[in-house]
Protein backbone atom coordinates (compact mmCIF):
# COMPACT_ATOMS: atom_id res chain seq x y z
CA UNK A 1 0.00 0.00 0.00
CA UNK A 2 2.78 2.22 0.77
CA UNK A 3 3.99 2.15 -2.77
CA UNK A 4 1.23 2.82 -4.27
CA UNK A 5 0.43 5.79 -2.12
CA UNK A 6 3.81 7.40 -3.03
CA UNK A 7 3.35 6.80 -6.69
CA UNK A 8 -0.14 8.40 -6.43
CA UNK A 9 1.69 11.31 -5.01
CA UNK A 10 4.58 11.44 -7.61
CA UNK A 11 3.04 11.17 -10.34
CA UNK A 12 -0.49 13.06 -10.31
CA UNK A 13 -3.10 10.11 -9.58
CA UNK A 14 -4.29 11.24 -6.11
CA UNK A 15 -3.38 14.02 -3.36
CA UNK A 16 -5.02 14.16 -0.18
CA UNK A 17 -7.28 16.49 -0.45
CA UNK A 18 -7.60 20.66 1.11
CA UNK A 19 -3.56 19.50 1.75
CA UNK A 20 -2.39 23.01 2.07
CA UNK A 21 -4.21 23.38 5.21
CA UNK A 22 -3.51 20.30 7.00
CA UNK A 23 -5.97 17.84 4.74
CA UNK A 24 -9.30 16.76 5.50
CA UNK A 25 -9.82 13.39 7.10
CA UNK A 26 -11.38 10.23 4.62
CA UNK A 27 -11.39 12.61 1.51
CA UNK A 28 -9.11 12.65 -1.19
CA UNK A 29 -8.37 14.90 -4.75
CA UNK A 30 -7.49 12.79 -8.34
CA UNK A 31 -4.99 14.55 -9.87
CA UNK A 32 -4.19 14.89 -13.68
CA UNK A 33 -3.48 11.14 -14.42
CA UNK A 34 -6.30 9.91 -11.74
CA UNK A 35 -9.03 11.26 -13.09
CA UNK A 36 -7.94 10.40 -16.61
CA UNK A 37 -7.76 6.54 -14.68
CA UNK A 38 -11.05 7.29 -12.93
CA UNK A 39 -12.86 8.53 -15.84
CA UNK A 40 -11.90 5.55 -17.85
CA UNK A 41 -13.14 2.95 -15.18
CA UNK A 42 -16.31 4.84 -15.32
CA UNK A 43 -16.72 5.13 -18.76
CA UNK A 44 -15.82 1.19 -19.33
CA UNK A 45 -18.27 0.26 -16.59
CA UNK A 46 -20.79 2.76 -18.48
CA UNK A 47 -20.15 0.94 -21.79
CA UNK A 48 -20.89 -2.65 -20.45
CA UNK A 49 -23.90 -1.76 -18.85
CA UNK A 50 -25.75 1.00 -20.92
CA UNK A 51 -24.36 0.70 -24.37
CA UNK A 52 -24.12 -3.09 -24.53
CA UNK A 53 -27.68 -3.82 -22.95
CA UNK A 54 -30.35 -2.80 -24.78
CA UNK A 55 -32.59 -2.88 -21.65
CA UNK A 56 -30.79 -0.78 -19.42
CA UNK A 57 -31.54 2.95 -19.45
CA UNK A 58 -29.07 5.74 -18.08
CA UNK A 59 -30.06 8.33 -15.46
CA UNK A 60 -27.81 10.90 -13.59
CA UNK A 61 -29.75 11.97 -10.81
CA UNK A 62 -29.14 14.84 -7.71
CA UNK A 63 -26.55 14.23 -4.86
CA UNK A 64 -29.24 16.75 -2.41
CA UNK A 65 -31.63 14.32 -1.38
CA UNK A 66 -35.48 14.81 0.30
CA UNK A 67 -34.98 13.30 3.79
CA UNK A 68 -38.66 11.55 3.26
CA UNK A 69 -36.40 9.54 0.52
CA UNK A 70 -33.80 8.38 3.24
CA UNK A 71 -36.56 8.47 5.53
CA UNK A 72 -38.82 5.58 3.51
CA UNK A 73 -35.69 4.01 1.97
CA UNK A 74 -34.89 3.05 5.97
CA UNK A 75 -31.71 4.94 5.95
CA UNK A 76 -32.65 7.20 8.64
CA UNK A 77 -33.79 4.69 11.37
CA UNK A 78 -30.88 2.05 10.07
CA UNK A 79 -28.09 3.28 8.20
CA UNK A 80 -25.83 3.44 11.54
CA UNK A 81 -22.37 1.73 12.58
CA UNK A 82 -21.90 1.32 16.44
CA UNK A 83 -19.08 3.63 17.63
CA UNK A 84 -17.38 3.43 21.01
CA UNK A 85 -14.86 6.35 22.62
CA UNK A 86 -11.16 6.05 24.06
CA UNK A 87 -11.26 8.17 27.06
CA UNK A 88 -7.99 7.60 27.11
CA UNK A 89 -7.06 8.87 23.94
CA UNK A 90 -9.77 10.55 23.15
CA UNK A 91 -10.22 9.18 19.92
CA UNK A 92 -13.47 7.55 18.25
CA UNK A 93 -13.38 4.32 16.81
CA UNK A 94 -16.31 1.58 15.04
CA UNK A 95 -16.32 -0.76 17.24
CA UNK A 96 -15.10 -3.84 14.42
CA UNK A 97 -11.87 -1.11 14.20
CA UNK A 98 -10.98 -0.30 17.70
CA UNK A 99 -6.65 -0.43 17.65
CA UNK A 100 -5.09 -2.43 19.66
CA UNK A 101 -3.48 0.28 21.58
CA UNK A 102 -6.80 0.59 23.03
CA UNK A 103 -7.75 -0.79 26.24
CA UNK A 104 -10.65 -2.05 26.69
CA UNK A 105 -11.91 -0.57 29.79
CA UNK A 106 -11.21 2.56 28.48
CA UNK A 107 -13.91 2.34 26.39
CA UNK A 108 -17.31 3.81 26.59
CA UNK A 109 -20.28 1.65 25.67
CA UNK A 110 -21.38 1.34 21.87
CA UNK A 111 -23.55 3.90 20.64
CA UNK A 112 -25.00 3.95 16.80
CA UNK A 113 -23.95 6.91 14.99
CA UNK A 114 -26.28 8.05 11.45
CA UNK A 115 -23.71 8.34 8.95
CA UNK A 116 -25.54 10.33 6.42
CA UNK A 117 -24.68 13.77 6.05
CA UNK A 118 -26.79 16.44 6.44
CA UNK A 119 -26.96 19.84 4.68
CA UNK A 120 -29.20 23.33 4.59
CA UNK A 121 -31.48 24.00 2.00
CA UNK A 122 -32.06 27.17 1.39
CA UNK A 123 -31.62 31.06 3.28
CA UNK A 124 -32.84 29.94 6.50
CA UNK A 125 -31.26 27.59 9.00
CA UNK A 126 -33.95 26.40 11.71
CA UNK A 127 -33.21 23.03 11.33
CA UNK A 128 -36.12 22.10 9.11
CA UNK A 129 -34.89 22.96 5.68
CA UNK A 130 -32.50 20.21 5.60
CA UNK A 131 -31.74 17.68 2.83
CA UNK A 132 -29.29 14.35 2.86
CA UNK A 133 -26.20 13.90 0.85
CA UNK A 134 -27.04 10.41 -0.51
CA UNK A 135 -25.42 7.52 1.28
CA UNK A 136 -25.78 5.42 -1.77
CA UNK A 137 -26.79 6.40 -5.66
CA UNK A 138 -29.77 3.66 -5.62
CA UNK A 139 -32.73 5.99 -3.71
CA UNK A 140 -32.90 8.26 -6.32
CA UNK A 141 -32.99 5.42 -9.16
CA UNK A 142 -35.92 4.03 -7.13
CA UNK A 143 -37.51 7.50 -6.65
CA UNK A 144 -37.39 8.29 -10.77
CA UNK A 145 -38.54 4.63 -11.52
CA UNK A 146 -41.73 5.78 -12.96
CA UNK A 147 -40.24 8.95 -15.04
CA UNK A 148 -38.09 6.20 -16.78
CA UNK A 149 -41.02 3.65 -17.20
CA UNK A 150 -43.19 6.58 -18.65
CA UNK A 151 -40.52 8.24 -21.16
CA UNK A 152 -39.17 4.57 -22.22
CA UNK A 153 -42.02 2.91 -22.25
CA UNK A 154 -39.98 -0.31 -20.31
CA UNK A 155 -41.70 -3.80 -19.55
CA UNK A 156 -39.58 -6.12 -17.06
CA UNK A 157 -37.06 -7.11 -17.10
CA UNK A 158 -35.00 -3.94 -17.53
CA UNK A 159 -32.27 -1.91 -15.42
CA UNK A 160 -31.39 1.72 -14.63
CA UNK A 161 -27.76 2.46 -14.23
CA UNK A 162 -26.18 5.42 -12.62
CA UNK A 163 -22.52 6.80 -11.77
CA UNK A 164 -21.75 9.29 -8.98
CA UNK A 165 -20.87 10.67 -5.94
CA UNK A 166 -21.90 9.28 -2.65
CA UNK A 167 -21.32 10.57 0.79
CA UNK A 168 -20.88 8.61 4.11
CA UNK A 169 -20.03 10.30 7.66
CA UNK A 170 -17.23 7.55 8.08
CA UNK A 171 -16.54 7.06 12.02
CA UNK A 172 -12.89 5.42 10.91
CA UNK A 173 -12.22 5.98 7.62
CA UNK A 174 -8.52 4.00 6.16
CA UNK A 175 -6.55 2.59 4.26
CA UNK A 176 -5.99 5.14 1.79
CA UNK A 177 -8.92 5.93 -0.59
CA UNK A 178 -10.75 2.27 0.44
CA UNK A 179 -12.77 3.91 3.18
CA UNK A 180 -13.55 7.04 2.27
CA UNK A 181 -16.12 9.62 3.44
CA UNK A 182 -16.69 11.26 0.03
CA UNK A 183 -16.48 8.50 -2.80
CA UNK A 184 -18.27 7.06 -5.93
CA UNK A 185 -20.61 4.59 -6.84
CA UNK A 186 -21.42 2.74 -10.11
CA UNK A 187 -25.15 1.46 -9.63
CA UNK A 188 -27.36 -1.25 -11.60
CA UNK A 189 -30.62 -1.58 -10.34
CA UNK A 190 -32.49 -4.25 -12.67
CA UNK A 191 -35.49 -4.32 -12.50
CA UNK A 192 -36.97 -8.13 -12.60
CA UNK A 193 -40.30 -10.14 -12.35
CA UNK A 194 -40.89 -11.65 -8.47
CA UNK A 195 -39.71 -15.78 -8.99
CA UNK A 196 -37.03 -14.24 -11.68
CA UNK A 197 -34.74 -12.78 -8.92
CA UNK A 198 -32.92 -15.81 -8.00
CA UNK A 199 -31.95 -16.80 -11.15
CA UNK A 200 -30.70 -13.51 -12.91
CA UNK A 201 -29.37 -12.59 -9.32
CA UNK A 202 -27.02 -15.34 -10.17
CA UNK A 203 -26.42 -14.22 -13.93
CA UNK A 204 -25.29 -10.71 -12.50
CA UNK A 205 -22.87 -12.12 -10.22
CA UNK A 206 -20.92 -13.89 -13.17
CA UNK A 207 -21.23 -11.05 -15.48
CA UNK A 208 -19.46 -8.59 -13.01
CA UNK A 209 -16.69 -10.87 -12.35
CA UNK A 210 -15.87 -10.81 -16.05
CA UNK A 211 -16.37 -7.00 -16.36
CA UNK A 212 -13.59 -7.02 -13.40
CA UNK A 213 -11.21 -9.36 -15.55
CA UNK A 214 -11.27 -7.40 -18.13
CA UNK A 215 -10.14 -4.35 -16.20
CA UNK A 216 -6.72 -6.60 -14.98
CA UNK A 217 -8.68 -7.52 -11.85
CA UNK A 218 -8.01 -11.63 -12.03
CA UNK A 219 -10.20 -14.18 -10.60
CA UNK A 220 -7.10 -15.40 -8.38
CA UNK A 221 -7.47 -11.98 -6.40
CA UNK A 222 -11.00 -12.43 -6.02
CA UNK A 223 -13.30 -14.26 -3.44
CA UNK A 224 -16.93 -14.40 -3.24
CA UNK A 225 -18.47 -13.69 0.20
CA UNK A 226 -22.51 -15.03 0.60
CA UNK A 227 -23.48 -12.14 3.55
CA UNK A 228 -24.79 -14.35 6.11
CA UNK A 229 -28.48 -13.52 7.30
CA UNK A 230 -27.65 -11.88 9.94
CA UNK A 231 -25.37 -9.35 8.19
CA UNK A 232 -27.64 -8.37 5.47
CA UNK A 233 -29.07 -4.89 4.96
CA UNK A 234 -32.26 -4.40 5.86
CA UNK A 235 -33.30 -4.43 2.07
CA UNK A 236 -31.71 -7.34 1.44
CA UNK A 237 -32.66 -11.57 1.01
CA UNK A 238 -29.75 -12.33 -0.41
CA UNK A 239 -26.10 -10.53 -0.69
CA UNK A 240 -22.87 -11.46 -2.63
CA UNK A 241 -20.05 -9.90 -2.63
CA UNK A 242 -17.15 -9.85 -4.66
CA UNK A 243 -14.29 -9.51 -2.38
CA UNK A 244 -10.35 -8.50 -3.51
CA UNK A 245 -7.68 -9.28 -1.84
CA UNK A 246 -6.25 -5.31 -1.41
CA UNK A 247 -3.01 -4.80 0.11
CA UNK A 248 -4.47 -3.95 3.51
CA UNK A 249 -6.08 -7.80 3.41
CA UNK A 250 -8.95 -8.92 1.83
CA UNK A 251 -12.21 -6.96 1.81
CA UNK A 252 -15.30 -6.42 -0.83
CA UNK A 253 -14.64 -4.15 -3.79
CA UNK A 254 -18.57 -5.01 -4.55
CA UNK A 255 -21.58 -5.66 -3.52
CA UNK A 256 -24.39 -7.68 -5.46
CA UNK A 257 -27.33 -7.70 -3.61
CA UNK A 258 -31.10 -9.09 -4.05
CA UNK A 259 -33.15 -5.68 -2.97
CA UNK A 260 -36.70 -7.35 -3.59
CA UNK A 261 -39.31 -4.81 -3.34
CA UNK A 262 -38.27 -3.26 -0.63
CA UNK A 263 -37.57 -0.16 -2.44
CA UNK A 264 -39.83 0.35 -4.87
CA UNK A 265 -42.83 -0.80 -2.31
CA UNK A 266 -41.70 1.36 0.39
CA UNK A 267 -41.91 4.88 -2.05
CA UNK A 268 -44.85 3.79 -3.43
CA UNK A 269 -48.28 5.36 -2.71
CA UNK A 270 -51.40 3.07 -2.59
CA UNK A 271 -49.11 0.06 -1.03
CA UNK A 272 -52.27 -2.02 0.32
CA UNK A 273 -53.08 -2.76 -3.70
CA UNK A 274 -49.72 -3.93 -4.61
CA UNK A 275 -48.84 -7.15 -2.75
CA UNK A 276 -45.24 -5.91 -1.53
CA UNK A 277 -44.00 -8.91 -0.20
CA UNK A 278 -40.97 -7.21 1.52
CA UNK A 279 -41.54 -5.30 5.32
CA UNK A 280 -42.00 -1.90 4.21
CA UNK A 281 -43.04 1.46 6.27
CA UNK A 282 -47.01 2.84 5.88
CA UNK A 283 -46.14 4.81 2.78
CA UNK A 284 -48.11 8.95 3.67
CA UNK A 285 -45.85 10.83 1.51
CA UNK A 286 -45.20 9.03 -2.22
CA UNK A 287 -47.54 10.60 -4.93
CA UNK A 288 -46.64 7.68 -7.07
CA UNK A 289 -47.25 4.06 -7.50
CA UNK A 290 -44.17 2.52 -8.15
CA UNK A 291 -45.50 -0.74 -9.89
CA UNK A 292 -45.41 -1.52 -13.84
CA UNK A 293 -48.62 -3.75 -15.51
CA UNK A 294 -47.53 -7.46 -16.61
CA UNK A 295 -49.26 -8.60 -19.50
CA UNK A 296 -52.45 -9.93 -18.19
CA UNK A 297 -52.32 -5.84 -17.42
CA UNK A 298 -52.09 -6.86 -13.15
CA UNK A 299 -49.63 -4.63 -11.12
CA UNK A 300 -46.38 -5.96 -10.00
CA UNK A 301 -43.88 -4.52 -8.28
CA UNK A 302 -40.49 -5.55 -9.36
CA UNK A 303 -37.32 -7.15 -7.40
CA UNK A 304 -34.43 -5.72 -7.91
CA UNK A 305 -31.18 -6.68 -8.56
CA UNK A 306 -28.54 -4.63 -7.44
CA UNK A 307 -24.65 -4.62 -8.82
CA UNK A 308 -22.97 -1.62 -6.62
CA UNK A 309 -19.22 -0.94 -7.13
CA UNK A 310 -17.08 1.79 -5.42
CA UNK A 311 -15.25 3.19 -8.23
CA UNK A 312 -12.18 4.20 -5.57
CA UNK A 313 -12.42 0.36 -4.62
CA UNK A 314 -12.27 -0.61 -8.30
CA UNK A 315 -9.46 2.27 -8.60
CA UNK A 316 -7.73 0.67 -5.92
CA UNK A 317 -7.22 -2.53 -6.97
CA UNK A 318 -6.79 -2.07 -10.83
CA UNK A 319 -3.93 -0.33 -9.84
CA UNK A 320 -2.72 -3.05 -7.37
CA UNK A 321 -2.59 -5.63 -10.04
CA UNK A 322 -1.04 -3.58 -12.13
CA UNK A 323 2.00 -2.12 -10.72
CA UNK A 324 4.89 -4.08 -11.11
CA UNK A 325 8.85 -3.77 -10.10
CA UNK A 326 11.10 -5.19 -12.78
CA UNK A 327 14.87 -6.35 -12.59
CA UNK A 328 16.80 -5.00 -15.69
CA UNK A 329 19.84 -6.29 -17.40
CA UNK A 330 22.18 -3.42 -16.15
CA UNK A 331 21.20 -4.20 -12.57
CA UNK A 332 18.66 -1.63 -12.17
CA UNK A 333 14.83 -1.70 -11.48
CA UNK A 334 11.99 -0.67 -13.31
CA UNK A 335 8.70 0.16 -11.97
CA UNK A 336 5.61 -0.79 -14.86
CA UNK A 337 2.24 0.32 -14.49
CA UNK A 338 0.74 -2.97 -16.49
CA UNK A 339 -2.72 -1.32 -16.94
CA UNK A 340 -5.23 -3.17 -19.64
CA UNK A 341 -4.68 -0.21 -22.62
CA UNK A 342 -8.12 0.96 -21.93
CA UNK A 343 -7.59 2.21 -18.81
CA UNK A 344 -4.37 3.73 -19.37
CA UNK A 345 -4.34 7.68 -18.39
CA UNK A 346 -2.13 8.54 -21.07
CA UNK A 347 -2.47 6.06 -24.36
CA UNK A 348 0.21 7.25 -26.31
CA UNK A 349 3.34 9.75 -26.00
CA UNK A 350 4.82 10.84 -28.78
CA UNK A 351 8.62 12.07 -27.76
CA UNK A 352 10.80 13.99 -30.42
CA UNK A 353 14.87 12.97 -30.44
CA UNK A 354 16.04 16.29 -30.49
CA UNK A 355 13.96 19.02 -28.32
CA UNK A 356 15.39 21.76 -29.86
CA UNK A 357 15.28 20.77 -33.47
CA UNK A 358 12.33 22.42 -35.14
CA UNK A 359 11.59 19.90 -38.27
CA UNK A 360 11.46 16.36 -35.53
CA UNK A 361 9.07 18.83 -33.17
CA UNK A 362 7.08 20.02 -35.72
CA UNK A 363 6.79 16.25 -37.12
CA UNK A 364 6.06 15.08 -33.60
CA UNK A 365 3.08 17.38 -32.92
CA UNK A 366 1.60 16.74 -36.38
CA UNK A 367 1.97 13.25 -35.59
CA UNK A 368 0.41 13.95 -31.94
CA UNK A 369 -2.36 15.79 -33.60
CA UNK A 370 -3.75 13.40 -35.84
CA UNK A 371 -3.74 10.66 -33.07
CA UNK A 372 -5.60 13.10 -30.88
CA UNK A 373 -8.45 13.68 -33.57
CA UNK A 374 -9.16 9.81 -33.55
CA UNK A 375 -10.98 10.53 -30.11
CA UNK A 376 -9.02 8.00 -28.19
CA UNK A 377 -8.08 9.44 -25.04
CA UNK A 378 -5.17 11.46 -24.00
CA UNK A 379 -2.41 11.66 -26.16
CA UNK A 380 0.71 13.60 -25.00
CA UNK A 381 3.57 15.22 -26.92
CA UNK A 382 6.30 15.07 -24.86
CA UNK A 383 9.29 17.71 -25.66
CA UNK A 384 11.87 16.40 -22.87
CA UNK A 385 14.49 15.60 -25.16
CA UNK A 386 15.86 12.71 -22.75
CA UNK A 387 14.34 9.42 -24.27
CA UNK A 388 15.08 7.16 -21.59
CA UNK A 389 13.89 9.33 -18.70
CA UNK A 390 10.39 9.35 -20.90
CA UNK A 391 10.40 5.86 -21.06
CA UNK A 392 10.67 5.15 -17.57
CA UNK A 393 8.28 7.98 -16.48
CA UNK A 394 5.25 6.60 -19.28
CA UNK A 395 5.86 2.82 -17.88
CA UNK A 396 5.43 4.09 -14.62
CA UNK A 397 2.17 5.83 -15.37
CA UNK A 398 1.00 2.60 -17.62
CA UNK A 399 1.11 4.42 -21.38
CA UNK A 400 0.73 1.18 -23.50
CA UNK A 401 2.68 3.47 -26.60
CA UNK A 402 5.64 5.63 -26.86
CA UNK A 403 6.40 7.42 -30.26
CA UNK A 404 10.02 8.51 -31.07
CA UNK A 405 10.38 10.93 -33.86
CA UNK A 406 14.30 11.09 -34.91
CA UNK A 407 16.28 12.46 -38.00
CA UNK A 408 15.39 8.69 -39.99
CA UNK A 409 11.29 10.16 -39.70
CA UNK A 410 12.14 12.89 -41.82
CA UNK A 411 13.83 10.89 -44.39
CA UNK A 412 11.33 8.13 -44.47
CA UNK A 413 8.39 8.98 -42.53
CA UNK A 414 9.23 5.94 -40.12
CA UNK A 415 9.09 6.20 -36.11
CA UNK A 416 10.07 3.88 -33.34
CA UNK A 417 7.39 2.36 -31.84
CA UNK A 418 8.09 1.12 -27.73
CA UNK A 419 5.74 -1.29 -26.11
CA UNK A 420 5.39 -0.57 -22.56
CA UNK A 421 5.28 -4.32 -21.20
CA UNK A 422 7.83 -6.28 -23.42
CA UNK A 423 10.00 -2.91 -23.76
CA UNK A 424 10.86 -3.75 -27.75
CA UNK A 425 11.29 -1.20 -30.26
CA UNK A 426 10.13 -1.58 -33.67
CA UNK A 427 10.06 0.57 -37.40
CA UNK A 428 6.39 1.71 -38.49
CA UNK A 429 5.52 4.32 -41.20
CA UNK A 430 3.39 6.83 -39.84
CA UNK A 431 0.65 5.96 -41.87
CA UNK A 432 0.15 2.94 -39.75
CA UNK A 433 0.10 4.27 -36.55
CA UNK A 434 -3.01 4.93 -36.60
CA UNK A 435 -4.43 1.22 -37.22
CA UNK A 436 -1.73 0.01 -34.84
CA UNK A 437 -2.50 2.16 -32.17
CA UNK A 438 -6.50 1.73 -32.65
CA UNK A 439 -5.70 -2.07 -32.31
CA UNK A 440 -3.46 -1.72 -29.28
CA UNK A 441 -6.14 0.16 -27.33
CA UNK A 442 -8.69 -2.44 -28.14
CA UNK A 443 -6.75 -5.06 -27.44
N1 LIG B 1 -26.58 0.70 -2.98
C1 LIG B 1 -25.96 -0.35 -2.26
C2 LIG B 1 -24.82 0.08 -1.47
O1 LIG B 1 -24.55 1.27 -1.35
P1 LIG B 1 -22.78 -0.78 -0.10
O2 LIG B 1 -22.25 -2.18 0.06
O3 LIG B 1 -22.99 0.02 1.12
O4 LIG B 1 -24.13 -0.93 -0.93
C3 LIG B 1 -21.58 -0.42 -2.40
O5 LIG B 1 -21.82 0.04 -1.09
C4 LIG B 1 -20.13 -0.23 -2.76
O6 LIG B 1 -19.74 1.12 -2.54
C5 LIG B 1 -19.17 -1.06 -1.91
O7 LIG B 1 -19.02 -2.38 -2.43
C6 LIG B 1 -17.89 -0.27 -2.04
O8 LIG B 1 -17.22 -0.60 -3.25
C7 LIG B 1 -18.38 1.17 -2.14
N2 LIG B 1 -18.28 1.84 -0.82
C8 LIG B 1 -19.14 1.79 0.20
N3 LIG B 1 -18.73 2.57 1.23
C9 LIG B 1 -17.56 3.11 0.84
C10 LIG B 1 -16.62 4.01 1.45
N4 LIG B 1 -16.83 4.51 2.65
N5 LIG B 1 -15.52 4.35 0.76
C11 LIG B 1 -15.30 3.87 -0.48
N6 LIG B 1 -16.15 3.03 -1.12
C12 LIG B 1 -17.26 2.65 -0.47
Amino acid sequence: MDKLVALCKRRGFIYQSSDIYGGLQGVYDFGPLGVELKNNIKKSWWESMVYENDDIEGLDSSILTNPLVLKYSGHEDTFSDPMVDCTSCNMRFRVDQVPDSCKKEDLTEPRQFNLMFKTNVGPIEDGESFAYLRPETAQQIFTNFKNVVDSTSRALPFGIAQIGKAFRNEITPRNFIFRVREFEQMELEYFVKPGDDDLIHDAWVQKRLNWWEQQGVPMDSIELYDVPKEELAHYSKKTVDIMYKFPHGVEELEGIANRTDFDLGSHSKKQKDLNIKADVLENKNSNSKLAIQDDNGDWVVPFVIEPSAGVERGFLAILNEAYHVEQLEDDKTRVVLKLAPHLSPVKVAIIPLKKNNKEIVQLAEDVKNDLQKLGLGRIIFENTGNIGKSYRKHDEIGTPICITIDFESLEDKSVTIRDRDSMEQSRMSIQEISSFVIKKLKS
